[in-house]
């Protein structure tokens, strides 16, 4: 099976933390991590990434990143839950 875009910007860009929860990084697939985050709504969640969050670093540090694939990385954290 192919992987999707989101996964393969997620895997390249936000993995290294996303994955273990770096930092107090919310991990994927975590609900306890994520459900308050979540509720907040994808575009709330891709504003965050993009500027940067507390400790999350603007773009997860990678500036070539566009609004567009910062939303399908997200989108892809979101379904893994
Ligand atoms: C250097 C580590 C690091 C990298 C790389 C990283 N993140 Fe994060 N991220 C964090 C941390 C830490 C938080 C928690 C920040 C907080 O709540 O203070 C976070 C939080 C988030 C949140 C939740 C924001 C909210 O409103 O609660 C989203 C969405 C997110 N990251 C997306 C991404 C995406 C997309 C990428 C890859 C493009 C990425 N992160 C890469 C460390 C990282």
């Amino acid at each position: 099976m192919e992987i999707s875009a989101g996964e393969q910007i997620f895997k390249s860009n936000c993995k290294v933390c996303h994955a273990q929860g770096i930092n107090g990084a919310p991990i994927v697939g975590n609900h306890a991590m994520w459900d308050e985050r979540a509720a907040q709504g994808i575009d709330v969640l891709v504003e965050h990434a993009a500027n940067g969050y507390g400790l999350m670093p603007a773009k997860g540090g990678n500036d070539a990143l566009s609004e567009e694939e910062l939303r399908e990385a997200i989108t892809y954290m979101l379904n893994q839950l």
